[in-house]
């Protein structure tokens, strides 16, 4: 089992960081309003813990749970603080009306991300193709995951099966653009084609 913190205490902090308490894991909840990292923390049972925002986080994992427009300008004030750790990078990075990306041609937001962090930690993009809501129902979902750290990635694809998920490693961090391309499409087959936003994407393995 692994040892987690959340930064971000949002919905998909809550849904990842409940499976997480399910799954084993030792969980760390950490937010710019403590009181509320606090509230989240005894919510989730199971031994969570609030921590000191901004401060060396408890867990050897860090989920960064914050919007992708504030996740650069978060791991900046962390700076030295996230030496060593893997950080899973789980922010969609679509515009308003979700049709493109808000990243510049050539790079990603968890390429930005990986630029901004301590060059001992590791950036592993991963959950951002699963909606908060449906990871909270509690379905068997699989998650795409991308990284250069091939210890960083045993150790996330290692968390991800904890919470009851299937890991799908789809090579290195350069990868991330494209699974941040799925968060338009997802949109839009919510919007059209599916009509509704409880999906989620899949692989099926043929013989
Ligand atoms: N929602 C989904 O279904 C979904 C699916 C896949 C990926 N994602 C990604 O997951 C991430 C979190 O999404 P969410 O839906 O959980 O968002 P959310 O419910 O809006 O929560 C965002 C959290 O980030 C915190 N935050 C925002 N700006 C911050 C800053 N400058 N410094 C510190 N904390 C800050 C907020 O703090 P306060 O609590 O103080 O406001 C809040 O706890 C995003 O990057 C999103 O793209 C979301």
């Amino acid at each position: 089992m692994s040892s987690i913190s959340f930064i971000g205490l949002g919905g998909m902090a809550s849904a990842i960081a409940a499976r997480a308490v399910a799954g084993g894991n030792t969980v760390e909840l950490i937010g710019r309003d403590a009181a509320k990292a606090k509230g989240l923390a005894a919510a989730l049972g199971g031994g969570a813990t609030a921590g000191t925002f901004g401060t060396v986080p408890a867990g050897d994992i860090v989920v960064l749970a914050v919007p992708y427009t504030s996740a650069v300008q978060v791991v900046a004030q962390y700076g030295d603080a996230l030496a060593g750790k893997v950080i899973i990078d789980i922010s969609n990075t679509f515009n308003a009306d979700a049709t493109g990306l808000v990243t510049p041609v050539g790079t990603s937001g968890a390429q930005e991300i990986a630029k901004a962090v301590p060059a001992s930690a590791h950036v592993v993009k991963a959950f951002n193709t699963v909606f908060g809501h449906v990871l909270a129902q509690g379905h068997s979902l699989d998650v795409f995951f991308a990284g250069d750290d091939a210890r960083a990635k045993a150790s996330v694809s290692a968390f991800i099966e904890s919470l009851g998920l299937r890991p799908l490693d789809v090579g290195g961090l350069e990868m991330a653009l494209w699974l941040e391309g799925m968060g338009p499409l997802m949109m839009g087959l919510a919007r059209h084609g599916v009509g509704s936003f409880n999906l989620s994407l899949g692989v099926s393995v043929l013989s």
